[in-house]
């Protein structure tokens, strides 16, 4: 019984976490994921080297693939032929979420090496995240 309320009590406590998350595009979470997922090929500090993906240092606001000093873009310069012309929360969320779909949509499903392992549910935090790396 006692186990049962307990058990209970962690599942309300979790539910309750993750939606204000969700709601609120919680940075530091957003933080978090990046560092544990998106930092094998990407880095976010000012000026910082372009390793497998670009770096995202400013990414927010700009339109896609136009990184500078990055030439290995696959599929994301077709994202702006397709009506993504400035990354912002909602375009960013999307396609952090689910890359391949958001190729499949924007880029004639072409390939891409980025792919990556983010509980959906916490794309909008990282995009709230790369919205902060800016002047
Ligand atoms: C396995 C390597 C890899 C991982 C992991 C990865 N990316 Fe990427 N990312 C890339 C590559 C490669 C590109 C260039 C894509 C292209 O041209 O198709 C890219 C492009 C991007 C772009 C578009 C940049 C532009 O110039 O328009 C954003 C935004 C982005 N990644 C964010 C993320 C975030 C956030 C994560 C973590 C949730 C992440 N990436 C994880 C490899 C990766």
């Amino acid at each position: 019984m006692l186990r049962t309320l307990l058990v209970a009590a962690g599942v309300a406590l979790t539910l309750g976490a993750s939606t204000t998350v969700a709601l609120a595009g919680d940075v530091a979470n957003g933080e978090k994921w990046a560092n544990r997922v998106c930092k094998a090929c990407h880095t976010f500090d000012k000026g910082g080297k372009h390793m497998v993906g670009p770096n995202l240092w400013g990414i927010y606001g700009q339109p896609p693939a136009q990184v500078e000093g990055f030439d290995r873009y696959q599929a994301a310069p077709l994202f702006a032929e397709n009506g993504i012309e400035t990354w912002n929360e909602e375009n960013l969320a999307e396609y952090v979420a689910d890359p391949e779909a958001f190729r499949q949509t924007y880029a004639g499903g072409h390939e891409s090496a980025m792919v990556v392992s983010l509980p959906p549910k916490f794309a909008p935090d990282v995009a709230a995240y790369l919205k902060t790396l800016q002047d």
